[in-house]
């Protein structure tokens, strides 16, 4: 479903991804782990088509991202990707629902029928009375979930997680991360996840270690 096929980047001179080679099927879950600088936060823009690669392919259903104009792989990311960052990166003038309803106001649905569903997502995330406040009045946790909502709401082929939980003290980071995966699971939905929690990468399909731009594959014992 998505490939990199000897996938390489630099900045400038710095090479930050080198040769990297990932399959990811349908539903799967990859948990990406490796130390700050290994490059990372770099595949995720790869396999997401938002930095061109220098060398190799990145292939979406078929399609190499590389090869497509910005206006269809915008529309692409628009339909079939979801994002999670470490910080929630929520838009703070907007109420949670709207929040969470964005991904589907962008692919021109309704605003009624958007924030019906951003409410049931939000709702399968314990925030269902939250709706009408604002990131501002919510605590890092719940935002986190206001973020993983968003990332799914338009019921995305795959989602990118960047440290989605970096930011949160570590039990909370542990549930969120548990809940994210579950709804992920039960929509059918994959998921690239980077993260530093070796017991929510356990539950992952596919592990990978990043190590100065190499992306290494483990075995699950090996966690
Ligand atoms: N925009 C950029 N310009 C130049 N170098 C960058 C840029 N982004 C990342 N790098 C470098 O690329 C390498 C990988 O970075 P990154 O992908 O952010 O790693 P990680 O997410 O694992 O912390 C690092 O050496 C980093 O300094
Ligand atoms: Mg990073």
């Amino acid at each position: 479903m998505l490939s990199a096929e000897g996938v390489e980047l630099f900045y400038g001179e710095t090479q930050a991804i080198r040769h990297a080679e990932m399959l990811l099927r349908r539903g799967e879950i990859a948990a990406i782990t490796g130390q700050s600088g290994s490059g990372k936060s770099s595949l995720l823009y790869c396999l997401a088509g938002v930095v061109p690669v220098a060398d190799g392919e990145v292939r979406f259903q078929g399609r190499v991202l590389g090869r497509m104009d910005d206006q269809d792989l915008c529309a692409l990311r628009r339909e079939h990707f979801g994002f999670v960052f470490q910080y929630g990166e929520l838009l703070p003038e907007l109420t949670v629902d709207e929040n969470a309803a964005l991904p589907l106001r962008l692919l021109g649905h309704r605003k009624g029928p958007a924030l019906a569903e951003a409410r049931e997502v939000l709702g399968r995330l314990g925030l269902g009375k939250f709706g009408r406040r604002r990131p501002s009045q919510l605590s890092g946790g719940q935002c986190q979930r206001v973020a993983v909502a968003r990332a799914l709401v338009h019921k995305p082929t795959v989602v990118f997680a960047d440290e989605p939980t970096g930011s949160l003290d570590s039990g909370n980071a542990s549930a969120v991360l548990h809940e994210f995966l579950t709804l992920a699971r039960s929509m059918g939905t994959a998921v690239v996840l980077v993260t530093h929690d070796r017991h929510v990468a356990s539950r992952a399909d596919s592990l990978y270690e990043m190590c100065d731009g190499v992306l290494v594959p483990r075995a699950r014992e090996a966690v």
